[in-house]
């Protein structure tokens, strides 16, 4: 929720951005109608200049609005956006603005946008807003204004698509005529002082998607009119309704459940009473259901078991009674649960452990009796448990036990083995097998046949190990004389792993005893099979250095190439949780995720990855170090694009993991040019040291995120960060790591687009191919930009990257963009 929601705000960022391009767009407008914008309207020119006065510009961005009044709509103005001379939109957000807003705004008659947040205005809203018949966007949140919503804003505004006015200082009423528009999308007057009650017309308004009011003053019922008319068979889209701190009193409305969209309620902090409607069950889609600090009684209803979604479910402190529903892990995707200071009976059902996902569960300050459910044991995701304060008897299951401390039990009169001070009267049967140990017990019984098994296997392993031993010994003994007969220009990696007698110098191979066994292979799956023996004495070259270690490509003796790559000691975890993550790693695959095929642990702790040898290197040198006859057509560069972004998308979606050092050389291409992305999940195996480093080194190369020179933890972000600078490479041709004018990537095609060059930015070859692919070329940079804006939160997640990009692709001619923003960007285009 947290990040839809920021995506939503930050939008005006990236739409100045659009706009920006589309208005100097070599392929969309000729510099002839560019000229023609520069004559602003007189009007206009007044009601700007008045705007200007009334504010206080503490920082003196304002410089550029300045007499002569003809850059005003010739991009010279910062923040101004014109059509045909009018403007359309002030987007000044986060400029340390103080002052107020002049009324005479109302005299900018083709106004659709206003973006002022993040600055300090004072004053009031200004009424004149209600002259703006064309008004979609009001963006005034985080600023310091008072006084009243003018009542009647929005009576003319058919076309108002978004108001936030969250977080100031407003009083009064909310107005029923906010809801007038039929397009009407997200309405926030959270976090300010409104009193009165919700008008009806908003629960009737079927374009509302986000309804926040919460952090006022509000007080009377909830309306039972949510969903409009039965009859009307309209949708209803709301899906985020917010109402929490406020005085809100009577029942939830079971009208509530019309909106079948809902997905997120927060009715916390209120003086809500009477049940929880039986209807709520049906809101298939909601994940989120906080109704925490009210008055409500009765039992959780039956119905809740249908809410197959929910992940958070708080009704902490408030007067619930009766037992928890037994089947209550129907609600699979349930990871919190809080049903603390209630009045609730009975047993905990020992189907909560079967709800695997949940991380957090606080039932403390109930009645509950009986034992700790064993099941409990089971969750592995429980990070949280709280059952303090109710009526619990028996014995604490010893792994709970261990796991939480003592503060997550007590006042349970009854409840024994939780610490040394209370000790059950005789010792805790053990019920379930530690899962640590795995080993067989010594037990005063008969052998089952799954002892024999266990026992004949071991006795065999050992006696294959010992054949191994042997055979190892002899074969390192051969290759040994075999490598001192070869010339050195190639390297057996046994010496880079610090076992052959020759250490090679720039790795710092600590030199052993040839022949020294004890090192350990494991494969996962994968098309090769060799033997760590094979791997050591493979003939190998170096193909480069990282920050992580040296990669090294390795020609098997039966001529297989495989690249490896040795990581440096110093900045990998331990053997055992190398090992852990290592086989997380192993486990990876996607088409566009270089695969990990094994790794190899030496006896002194080297550590070797083996991948998959990619013939083609890395984007980088693809691009970069190529011949000046050979040329790279834009399907290509897209098709790259689009897969490494669909890799990106997998790691983050499927596989939760960050990359962390997205460059164009970790990405390798295969035979047919399919971009395989490499290093991926060895920041896991790194020790923080490491990782700080490895965040440094990016930083040089030109692909880091600005916010990680402070903050030091690379993030999902971070990662699309670094891919929209892999784009805008595969745009410009260049590379990030050459500074132009002292800007990085980035910046400079952002100094360029502002510039009105913006066919400068793309790569030559590229333009020759312009007035077919101008469009794609556009839009692509646009999510480029997007993708790289400094503002983590305005950046997009790499699932919207991928949507975005296969809209471009080329075989379809006209991109049709709509997702996402409040729709201005997209009238502007169809204008
Ligand atoms: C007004 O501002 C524009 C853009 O900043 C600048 O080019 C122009 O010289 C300025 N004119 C005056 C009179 O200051
Ligand atoms: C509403 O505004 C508050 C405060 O500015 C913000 O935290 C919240 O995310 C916003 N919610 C919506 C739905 O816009
Ligand atoms: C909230 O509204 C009530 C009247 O409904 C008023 O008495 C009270 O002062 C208001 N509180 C705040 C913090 O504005
Ligand atoms: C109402 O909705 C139902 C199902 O969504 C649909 O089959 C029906 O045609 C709709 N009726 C009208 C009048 O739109
Ligand atoms: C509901 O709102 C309260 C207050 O704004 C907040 O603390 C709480 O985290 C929200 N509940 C959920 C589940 O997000
Ligand atoms: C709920 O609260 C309202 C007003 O606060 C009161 O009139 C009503 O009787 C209460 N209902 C119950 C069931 O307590
Ligand atoms: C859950 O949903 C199903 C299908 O919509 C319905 O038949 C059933 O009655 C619901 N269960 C409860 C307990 O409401
Ligand atoms: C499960 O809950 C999470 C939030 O807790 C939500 O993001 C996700 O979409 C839910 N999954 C399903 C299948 O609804
Ligand atoms: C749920 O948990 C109960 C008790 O722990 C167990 O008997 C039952 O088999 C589980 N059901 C499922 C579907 O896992
Ligand atoms: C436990 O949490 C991890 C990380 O959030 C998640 O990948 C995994 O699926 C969860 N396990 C279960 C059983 O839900
Ligand atoms: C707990 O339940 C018992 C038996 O139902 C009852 O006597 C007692 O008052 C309850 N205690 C609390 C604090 O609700
Ligand atoms: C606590 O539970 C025991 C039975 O386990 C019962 O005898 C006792 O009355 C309960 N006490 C309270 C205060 O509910």
């Amino acid at each position: 929720m947290d990040r839809s929601m920021s995506r939503i705000r930050d939008h005006s960022l990236l739409l100045v951005l659009v706009i920006i391009v589309f208005s100097i767009s070599p392929f969309v407008s000729s510099s002839r109608s560019r000229t023609d914008g520069v004559i602003v309207k007189q009007s206009d020119f007044q009601a700007l200049r008045a705007i200007k006065n009334e504010l206080i510009d503490f920082r003196g961005i304002l410089k550029s609005w300045n007499d002569s009044g003809l850059g005003a709509c010739g991009g010279g103005w910062l923040g101004i956006k014109c059509v045909n001379g009018e403007v359309i939109a002030i987007q000044l957000p986060w400029k340390g603005l103080g002052g107020r807003i002049s009324e005479k705004i109302g005299q900018l008659r083709a106004l659709r946008k206003i973006s002022l947040h993040d600055n300090v205005i004072g004053g009031v809203v200004p009424t004149s807003l209600i002259l703006l018949p064309n008004l979609r966007g009001v963006y005034l949140f985080n600023n310091r204004l008072s006084g009243s919503i003018p009542p009647s804003i929005g009576r003319r505004s058919p076309v108002l698509q978004t108001l936030d006015l969250s977080n100031n200082q407003l009083t009064g009423t909310v107005s029923p005529n906010l809801a007038n528009s039929a397009r009407l999308y997200r309405l926030n007057l959270s976090y300010n002082a409104l009193s009165g009650s919700i008008p009806v017309s908003l629960t009737r308004s079927s374009s509302l998607t986000f309804l926040a009011l919460e952090h006022n003053n509000l007080s009377g019922f909830i309306p039972d009119t949510w969903g409009g008319m039965v009859s009307m068979n309209k949708s209803y889209q709301l899906q985020y309704l917010t109402l929490d701190h406020n005085r809100l009193s009577g029942k939830i409305p079971a009208s509530i459940s019309k909106l079948s969209m809902l997905e997120e309620i927060n009715l916390s902090d209120n003086r809500i009473n009477g049940t929880i409607p039986d209807e709520l069950g049906g809101l298939s889609r909601l994940t989120v259901l906080d109704l925490s600090n009210n008055l409500i009684d009765g039992a959780i209803p039956a119905s809740f078991s249908n809410l197959s979604a929910l992940g958070t479910l708080v009704l902490k402190s408030n007067l619930l009674d009766n037992q928890i529903p037994e089947d209550i892990d129907r609600l699979k995707n349930l990871s919190m649960l809080d049903l603390s200071n209630n009045k609730f009976v009975g047993r905990i059902p020992a189907t909560i452990g079967n709800i695997s996902g949940l991380a957090s569960l606080d039932l403390s300050e109930n009645n509950f009796t009986g034992e700790i459910p064993n099941s409990l044991v089971s969750l592995e995701n429980l990070t949280s448990l709280d059952v303090s304060y109710n009526n619990l008897s028996g014995i604490v299951p010893s792994l709970l036990s261990k796991m939480f401390n003592s503060s997550a039990f007590v006042g349970n009169l009854e409840l024994c083995g939780y610490s040394p001070s209370t000790q059950c009267a005789s010792p805790p049967p053990q019920t379930l097998p530690s899962p640590v140990s795995g080993v067989v017990k010594p037990r005063h019984r008969k052998l089952s046949t799954k002892d024999i098994i266990l026992i004949v296997s071991g006795a065999l392993l050992v006696v294959l190990l010992l054949l191994c031993c042997m055979l190892l010994c002899c074969l390192i003994r051969k290759k040994a004389n075999s490598k001192a007969k070869n010339g050195s220009k190639a390297s057996g990696l046994a010496t880079t792993a610090g076992r052959g007698a020759k250490a090679v110098p720039e790795v710092g191979g600590t030199e052993v005893e040839s022949g020294e066994a004890g090192g350990k292979l494991v494969h996962f799956d994968g098309p090769f099979v060799f033997a760590a023996d094979d791997l050591l004495c493979a003939t190998a070259e170096i193909m480069g250095k990282s920050t992580y270690g040296t990669a090294y490509k390795a020609t098997l003796e039966d001529g297989n190439q495989v690249a490896v790559k040795r990581l440096r000691e110093k900045i990998t975890k331990g053997q055992k949780e190398f090992e852990a993550e290592v086989a997380e790693l192993g486990k990876i695959r996607h088409p566009n995720i270089l695969a990990l095929r094994a790794y190899y642990l030496g006896p002194k702790g080297e550590k070797l990855l083996v991948y998959d040898y990619m013939p083609n290197g890395s984007l980088s040198s693809f691009l970069h170090a190529r011949g000046p006859e050979t040329t790279i057509d834009w399907p290509t560069r897209m098709r790259i694009a689009i897969g490494i972004t669909k890799g990106i998308c997998f790691l983050h979606t499927k596989e939760n993991i960050i990359h962390g050092n997205l460059t164009s050389s970790n990405i390798l291409l295969d035979e047919q040019n399919n971009p395989k992305i490499a290093d991926v999940g060895l920041s896991r195996l790194m020790t923080t040291a490491g990782n700080t480093n490895v965040i440094a080194t990016a930083g040089t190369l030109g692909y880091r995120a600005p916010e990680l020179s402070k903050i030091k933890n690379a993030s999902t972000k971070t990662d699309v960060y670094s891919l929209g600078v892999i784009i805008l490479e595969l745009l410009t041709g260049k590379s990030p790591s050459e500074a132009t004018d002292g800007l990085d990537l980035p910046q400079w095609v952002a100094s360029i687009v502002k510039e009105e060059w913006t066919n400068e930015v793309f790569d030559v070859e590229l333009m020759r191919d312009a007035p077919n692919i101008g469009d794609e070329l556009l839009n692509t940079l646009k999510l480029a930009l997007h993708c790289v804006d400094p503002t983590p939160t305005a950046r997009p997640e790499a699932p919207q990257v991928l949507q975005k990009l296969e809209e471009i692709k080329p075989e379809l001619m006209l991109a049709a963009t709509s997702s996402g923003d409040d729709g201005t960007a997209v009238q502007e285009k169809s204008e």
